[in-house]
């Protein structure tokens, strides 16, 4: 029996997890699973009708299943940042979720790339640190006073500014901060899953050059943890990784992100593989529960029309599935996509003709198919 929670949230969310789901249940009826599915209501509308985020009663019911499988939130009526910090983050940091996974393989014909690769990333994003710890605040120069929120306000701090000035005075700031014990253990994971896969070395990704307090500590970390499990660490600036992922994905194997560089960085793997339609994503506590989410948002430019493409949704479902035992099962899910590609059973995205609906409904039958 698996307990999962479902939040499908908002736009193009509630679209592709309806089509996850569908998949999802092929593959419990051909495998005779018992899979029970509590939905929650998470996101915009909720917000916008009670003024709740993510609440205790969420949270509450959310210990009580093995993984979250999640849709997107993000609404063009709510200020930026409301439902991404109130809910989603709120989740990472909640569940300690502190590793997101998120591979970007060229196994589809897709790829933007001038030429056509074979690559196969994972990369690894530390998901709760950084600049998404939420140390912030804008300093005024009448008020002189900064609001330093950080890990919701567990930390609180006044500075005060000598002499007078005006709002020309202002300065808002937003820190990139890092715990020893944060990167130690998200180095860890990576190091691990290296071996795991077989692999020798890893690759880093900092600012080291210029931020040099915090990704001095995050190479020092490295280093030491490098040793420890006997597997190399390549450090990469961000800037050149970008450079790097267009012009040879295939150099890379497993590559570890601060969390911003990470956010960033896998946008652009999804593109190189075909964009964020196929990009899938598990927001990891090694020991706890995990969420599975496309990397994709709400979407609100095709919300609604059913040309979401819900692969990136079935692909987080085959992530869950992995996570929760089942690689066997998972890899039923990954063949039946790859079918789906290679006979062009998809969205307008990918260059096919079907709606979100039928593009699901033509993966759920390849599954079935498999019996
Ligand atoms: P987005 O990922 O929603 O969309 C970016 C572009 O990709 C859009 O043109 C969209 O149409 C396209 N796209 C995305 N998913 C697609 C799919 N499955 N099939 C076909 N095309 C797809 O990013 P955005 O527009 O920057 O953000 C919209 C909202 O979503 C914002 O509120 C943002 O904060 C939020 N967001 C949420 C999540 C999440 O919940 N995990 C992730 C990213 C963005
Ligand atoms: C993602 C999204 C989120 C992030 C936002 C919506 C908070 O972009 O999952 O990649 O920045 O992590
Ligand atoms: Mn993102």
């Amino acid at each position: 029996m698996y307990k999962i929670a479902v939040a499908p949230g908002d736009g193009i969310g509630k679209e592709v997890i309806a089509e996850g789901i569908k998949v999802l249940e092929a593959v419990a009826e051909i495998e005779s699973l018992n899979l029970q599915l509590e939905y929650l209501d998470l996101g915009s509308d909720r917000y916008l009708r009670t003024g709740e985020l993510l609440t205790e009663e969420d949270v509450e019911i959310i210990r009580k299943h093995q993984a979250v499988y999640f849709g997107a939130i993000g609404d063009p009526r709510v200020a930026p940042g409301v439902l991404e910090k109130g809910i989603l983050i709120a989740m990472r940091t909640t569940f300690d979720q502190y590793v997101n996974m998120r591979p970007s393989k060229a196994w589809h014909p897709y790829t933007p790339l001038k030429e056509e690769k074979k690559f196969d990333i994972l990369f690894l994003r530390e998901n709760t640190e950084d600049m998404y710890m939420g140390a912030g605040g804008v300093l005024h120069g009448k008020t002189s006073s900064v609001d330093m929120r950080l890990r919701r306000e567990l930390y609180t701090m006044d500075l005060k500014v000598s002499g007078t000035s005006t709002a020309d005075d202002d300065y808002a700031f937003e820190v990139g901060m890092m715990s020893r014990r944060g990167i130690e253990r998200f180095a860890d994971y990576c190091f691990e899953t290296a071996k795991r896969m077989g692999k020798d070395k890893i690759t880093a990704v900092d600012k080291a050059n210029v931020c040099t307090s915090l990704y001095g500590l995050w190479r020092e970390v490295f280093d030491a943890r490098s040793k420890h499990h006997g597997i190399a660490v390549e450090y990469m600036y961000v800037d050149a990784m970008a450079m790097a992922l267009v012009r040879a994905p295939e150099r890379f194997g497993i590559v570890a992100c601060p969390n911003m560089f990470g956010d960033i960085l896998t946008d652009l793997g999804a593109e190189i593989m075909g964009g964020l339609g196929v990009a899938a994503s598990g927001n990891i506590n090694p020991n706890g529960v995990s969420m599975f989410e496309p990397v994709h948002g709400s979407a609100p430019d095709i919300a609604g029309k059913g040309k979401a493409n819900p692969i990136a949704a079935v692909l987080a479902g085959k992530m869950m599935i992995d996570q929760l035992g089942r690689p066997d099962l998972g890899k039923m899910i990954e063949w039946s996509v790859k079918m789906a590609m290679r006979h062009r059973m998809v969205t307008a995205d990918m260059g096919g003709s079907l709606s979100t609906k039928e593009a699901g409904d033509a993966i759920a039958e390849l599954v079935r198919s498999t019996r």
